[in-house]
């Protein structure tokens, strides 16, 4: 990652927090939200690895009205101050005391801003996590790691719904469901369960399609689900897909997962087809890949499967161990489709990372 983070500080320095936190995939979507950023059904996602956001924010001495400075990659940004200054709102309910600080965010990705990859569940989750540190840091009850987390992920939900997966590695939920303890609307939660080890290392290699900005938001689309015809079935539908993936992770059926995953996927899309207004966000060259993957899949009998989220990239994920068969595949049939031939190559991680001054993991 370039480091943008030199830019010469001149300000006396109060407190720091420095995190790195992923983006992630959700296998079973979370589309539909209702209240302060609840969601209509339970989701689930797998962290991945490179695609991250590094965020820094520090508490800096100012003798000007407490507010706050937002920097990408090096630059004053002011196109995501209103979301920034919403998510400080609501980190204020949670941390009243940082509301008299004037704090300064600076925010990388390691994936190029435009490559139409979303980055606001990596970008607000590392803000919750540098906002609970600065704020716990100076609070007297301290929270243990896994209170810690799950305040991060409730403050990291309320910025961007996805975000509150973003702050466990591996695989982790949001929502309620009666399948899992602890599951909540509030949180996410790692999932905490033997997963079969056909799964234990997948892979994402994301394939651009177009890296244009999208034509709608996350967000309008949430709010289409509001009077959608099907959206009843949908959510129903969402628990019961939650329920035959929490199955196959357990048992490993592959095919049973190759089976949920693309239903997760087409049926978002069919979501958006089928609202009113309608939208269209997958293309030509995303239905060609998709295809593709399905006929190399049924020639070979590989494990491989493709999902996408709110955008024509597709995302193909197989296991490690067949990483130079896909490779190969991609290679031969599936760049020709891809805007300049590009692909970000991304696998599950563990999650964030910490940095203290030293710049270790702790
Ligand atoms: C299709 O989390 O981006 O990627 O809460 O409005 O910020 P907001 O929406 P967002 O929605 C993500 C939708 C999705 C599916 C998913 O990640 O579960």
């Amino acid at each position: 990652m370039r480091d943008y983070f030199m830019n010469k500080q001149v300000e006396k320095i109060i407190r720091k927090a420095d995190w790195t936190s992923p983006s992630n995939i959700a296998f079973i979507k979370y589309w539909g939200k209702y209240g302060n950023q609840l969601p209509s059904n339970p989701s689930l996602s797998m962290s991945l690895k490179n695609s991250t956001t590094r965020t820094i924010v520090l508490v800096i001495e100012s003798r000007d009205k407490p507010a706050f400075q937002f920097f990408f990659e090096g630059f004053k940004e002011s196109t995501f101050d209103k979301k920034i200054d919403l998510f400080l709102k609501n980190a204020y309910n949670f941390f009243p005391s940082l509301q008299n600080k004037s704090l300064k965010i600076e925010s990388c990705n390691t994936f190029p801003h435009s490559a139409g990859i979303a980055s606001s569940a990596s970008a607000m989750s590392s803000l919750a996590l540098c906002i609970c540190e600065i704020a716990e840091e100076k609070s007297s009850n301290y929270l243990n790691d896994a209170e810690f987390y799950r305040k991060a992920s409730e403050l990291a939900r309320l910025g961007s719904g996805s975000a509150s997966r973003s702050v466990y590695g591996g695989f982790s939920t949001w929502g309620k469901t009666s399948l899992l303890e602890n599951s909540s609307d509030e949180w996410a939660t790692f999932l905490d369960f033997d997963i079969h080890p056909v799964f234990s290392k997948l892979n994402d290699a994301i394939l651009i399609v177009s890296s244009e900005p999208k034509k709608i938001s996350s967000s309008e689309g949430h709010q289409l689900m509001n009077n959608h015809p099907y959206a009843k079935e949908r959510f129903k539908l969402a628990h019961k897909n939650l329920e035959c993936l929490l199955k196959a992770f357990q048992s490993g059926d592959t095919e049973e997962f190759i089976r949920v995953i693309e239903n997760e996927a087409l049926g978002l899309h069919s979501l958006m087809m089928s609202s009113d207004p309608a939208f269209i966000l997958v293309k030509p060259h995303t239905l060609e890949i998709i295809n593709r993957i399905i006929d190399f899949r049924k020639k070979t009998g590989l494990f491989l499967c493709f999902t996408l989220d709110a955008g024509p990239n597709v995302h193909l994920i197989y296991p490690d161990s067949i990483k130079s068969k896909i490779t190969d595949l991609i290679n031969s049939e599936l760049l020709a489709f891809c805007e300049n031939r590009k692909v970000i190559w991304d696998e599950i991680g563990e999650g964030p990372v910490r940095f203290t001054s030293e710049n270790v993991k702790i």
